[in-house]
């Protein structure tokens, strides 16, 4: 059988206004992705030929999204907000390389997996001209209906539409549908608008199909894979489901999550073999953790990588361009951004490591800080490998503490440290023997002269 080719139309010129935000709906996040990204991330695993993704005017931010996410997709500008099968026609002139098949997708149905399109595709090479994914959700109110006999898809009623008993219909349309690329024009073009909202319906294409005796049929699938977005509440519903097909996935590969209801991850986060992840830890975009390492309770991971073996909280902030190597420690309390912790280094408590390099096996002492903005500019700190920084030290970069060197406890250190070097950046202590008996008596007569005043 030869490949079908097809093209594949994500809408996303919605106003959302249901979403009560200035964001666009469609950039809305789910498990740190956008919707619009977890939409064409599902198309593209499908190996479709074209994308074209239909924006509204003035919705660069989108545009560029849908560009960042899939730069080979053709971006088409909706230019009047007239319905769903309006919409599809914005994206006409990718309709010229005469594809097998179309595929619609809306941008707000962030959940649909490529196996599930893949279902979706099927009937058209048995001969289907229209093709419906179709659900039975909790609540179906604002869905579709779709109207069947037998296994023949006859309508689909919107809800603004639908008569008593047409709303009691329990069967939905999840808004993802596949058109035989011969008849797709055609039948998008004898689409009216002659509904209570007045726009044109991509779900009116049923019934077209079906005046002009062509089949249309309905795939029945699991409620999450076709969850549409609306509104707030319906994303954190998405944000739920995402989560839990990631922690399943994260299981599966042998992460070991003890309380996987309490952790977050990203679409894209990376695990390596024999990792635990304790409960409570938020996994932000563009982490990585290799073999071994363990993230304790209470971290919050971004755009950070953690070391084979490495060791991170717990009550651990690591912040984008972050790079722990094997079996670095970052222990409770401390921050670390843009800085690259060797092998073996530790900073076990209540740090700041920002703008730094810390070589292997050094150890940061509790309570150092790397002084890295001066109000104006960020300036970078290095420390030396095998580098010992006492407790309570303040590190103002530019600066650079050599291999080896040693940092008193509570040095303000504002010069560079030769490896080797010992630095004491601290006021000198003063010792007064019997000095406290004589302060305490000073104390008290004091107390003693302001008593008799009042
Ligand atoms: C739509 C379906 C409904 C289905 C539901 C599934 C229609 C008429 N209705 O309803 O049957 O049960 O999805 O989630 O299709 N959009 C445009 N341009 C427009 C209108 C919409 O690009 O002129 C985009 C939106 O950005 C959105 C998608 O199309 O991504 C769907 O539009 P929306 O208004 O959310 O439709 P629903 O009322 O949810
Ligand atoms: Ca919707």
């Amino acid at each position: 059988m030869t490949r079908r080719t097809c093209l594949a139309i994500v809408l996303a010129a919605g106003e959302g206004t249901r979403m009560r935000s200035a964001l666009p709906k469609v950039l809305h996040a789910i498990a740190g992705r956008s919707l619009l990204a977890h939409v064409l991330t599902a198309v593209a695993d499908l190996s479709v030929t074209t994308t074209a993704v239909v924006v509204g005017p003035g919705q660069d931010a989108v545009a560029a999204e849908a560009r960042r996410v899939a730069p080979s997709a053709a971006c088409f500008v909706q230019h009047d907000r007239r319905g769903t099968a309006h919409a599809v026609l914005a994206a006409k002139a990718a309709f010229a390389r005469r594809p097998d098949d179309v595929l619609i997708v809306y941008g707000d149905t962030p959940l649909i997996r490529a196996a599930t399109l893949k279902r979706l595709r099927a009937p058209l090479a048995a001969g289907a001209a229209v093709a419906v994914l179709a659900f039975r959700p909790a609540d179906p109110s604002g869905y579709g209906r779709l109207i069947v006999a037998g296994d023949k898809l006859i309508a689909i009623r919107e809800e603004a539409d639908a008569s008593a008993t047409e709303k009691a219909i329990g069967l939905c349309n999840g808004g993802i549908m596949a058109l035989a690329g011969t008849h797709a024009l055609a039948i998008l073009q004898h689409i009216d608008n002659h509904n209570r909202k007045a726009e044109f319906y991509l779900t009116d294409a049923v019934e077209v199909a079906n005046g002009m005796k062509l089949n249309a049929v309905a795939i029945e699938v699991e409620e999450d894979d076709v969850r549409g977005i609306n509104s707030k509440g319906q994303l954190a519903e998405a944000e739920a489901v995402a989560q839990q097909r990631l922690r399943t996935a994260a299981l599966d590969l042998g992460v070991t999550l003890v309380a996987p209801e309490t952790v977050f991850l990203s679409a894209d986060t990376k695990f390596g073999k024999d990792v635990v992840v304790e409960p409570y830890v938020v996994f932000g975009e563009k982490v990585t953790v290799e073999d071994q390492a363990v993230i304790h309770a209470f971290s919050h991971l971004v755009g950070a990588h953690v070391g084979k073996g490495a060791s991170v909280g717990p009550f651990a902030r690591l912040r984008p361009g972050t790079r722990l190597g094997a079996g670095a420690r970052i222990g409770n309390f401390v921050e670390v951004k843009e800085a690259v912790i060797e092998a073996g280094a530790k900073a076990n408590h209540l740090s700041y490591i920002g703008d730094a390099s810390v070589g292997a096996n050094a150890n940061v002492g509790a309570g150092t800080i790397t002084c890295n903005y001066d109000g104006a500019e960020k300036h970078r700190t290095a420390i030396g490998k095998d580098a010992f920084i006492g407790s309570n030290s303040a590190l103002v970069a530019p600066v650079e503490i050599g291999a080896g060197a040693y940092i008193g406890s509570g040095s303000v250190i504002t010069e560079d440290v030769p490896a080797g070097a010992l630095a004491l950046g601290r006021g000198r202590q003063v010792v007064k023997d019997g000095a406290a008996a004589r302060l305490r008596a000073l104390r008290s007569l004091a107390k003693r002269k302001a008593r008799s005043r009042d």
